[in-house]
């Protein structure tokens, strides 16, 4: 087989019409398609342009040839095309030169016709538009992760300071207890003491990472668990009364509050109620106050007492409440309640909550 032959089987089994022709635009050979096609219009010698609807398209037809036979890349050109059934269709051609002009020679053009209205192409033109959309659409899932992971670290590396802070807290607090053992009667009561503190703090700490708000712990969920896990730990029923506005406890805030809660909610119990086993006597609150401001309020119906003179004592409870305002940048005040008794109020800065992610 000649390389011709060779060439003219490869271009039989193409779908779509393929023709040879020379730069006259006269017919050297068709393809299958091109003869069920165009029939007779494309026998050997026929010219092509006499199957332009009219003269104009013939003529641009010849002038697409003359620059087809300069390239050998094919070059795309819009044709109209009379078929065998009579009917004109727009044709998209691909013409390149095949062999070039050489002596006596004319060039001749291999010249391939895709139907304008396959839907092919608008086919791959509507995949084409559904990659894009699937593309931008990655590209933002994409960033949005980015950002996420930009925040996780943040907020990793705000927790590790924050535990570490936490400790250095604990350890000063355990020198507090460790001080007042050696002079305490009952040295095994301050341990005791020393150990329902790391409890709050435990509590504390398993409500900010069980939380779903990475930022900080509302009010009204903050209360229940501190107080819930001092009464038990003391072993008394829970009456104390709870009430919160939906106040943001900030996270580096909500330890050191649950300590302060933690330790008047014991002081109420034990010294402020008249039987030192009902805890109905006792009300809780904590509010939000006006410029980004909340308060936490102990009240219990007892003895009441000053906080110079509680101070004074060896005790260290009122000391670390004293300690942990100053931590918040809050004020703590005491003075009687409503109908007697004590009502230690803690008034501390808690900035207007942070936007819900
Ligand atoms: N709610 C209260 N009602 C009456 N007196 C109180 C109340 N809270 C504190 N006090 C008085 O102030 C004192 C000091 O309190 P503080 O909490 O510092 O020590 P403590 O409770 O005696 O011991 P701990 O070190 O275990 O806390 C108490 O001993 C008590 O006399
Ligand atoms: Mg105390």
């Amino acid at each position: 087989m000649t390389l011709a032959e060779g060439a003219a089987q490869v271009l039989q089994t193409l779908p779509e019409p393929a023709l040879v022709l020379g730069t006259d635009a006269r017919i050297g050979f068709a393809n299958r398609a091109a003869r069920a096609r165009f029939g007779a219009g494309v026998e050997t010698g026929a010219d092509l342009a006499a199957l332009g609807p009219d003269e104009q398209a013939a003529d641009r037809l010849r002038l697409w040839l003359r620059r087809c036979s300069g390239s050998r890349t094919a070059l795309p050109g819009a044709l109209q095309l009379r078929g065998a059934d009579g009917r004109v269709t727009r044709f998209r051609g691909f013409g390149a030169v095949m062999t070039p002009a050489g002596g006596e020679t004319r060039a001749r053009l291999l010249l391939r016709l895709v139907d304008r209205e396959d839907d092919r192409f608008p086919l791959l033109g509507r995949k084409l538009d559904e990659l894009n959309v699937e593309i931008s659409r990655r590209r933002r899932a994409q960033l949005a992760l980015e950002a996420a992971v930009r925040d996780r670290d943040v907020l990793l590396n705000e927790l590790h300071h924050r535990v570490k802070n936490n400790i250095q807290m604990l350890v000063g607090m355990l020198g507090m207890s460790r001080r007042a053992a050696a002079w305490a009667t009952d040295p095994q009561a301050v341990l005791a003491e020393a150990s329902r503190r790391l409890a709050a703090v435990g509590t504390v700490h398993q409500m900010l990472y069980l939380g779903d708000n990475l930022r900080g712990v509302p009010g009204e969920t903050f209360l229940q668990p501190v107080a819930g896990g001092v009464l038990a730990s003391l072993g008394v029923p829970h009456g104390v009364s709870l009430l919160a506005d939906p106040v943001e406890i900030s996270n580096d805030a909500a330890v050191p509050l649950g300590l302060v809660l933690h330790e008047l909610l014991v002081n109420a119990v034990k010294h402020g109620c008249p039987d030192g086993t009902s805890t109905d006597c006792i009300r809780i609150s904590l509010r939000r106050l006006p410029e980004e401001m909340a308060e936490l309020r102990v009240e219990d119906d007892g003895p009441g007492f000053t906080l110079d003179a509680a101070t004074r004592t060896g005790a260290t409870g009122l000391k670390l409440v004293l300690g942990l305002a100053r931590q918040l940048n809050g004020e703590l005040s005491v003075g009687p309640g409503a109908v007697g008794g004590t009502c230690v109020v803690l008034r501390f800065p808690a900035p207007a909550d942070p936007p819900k992610e």
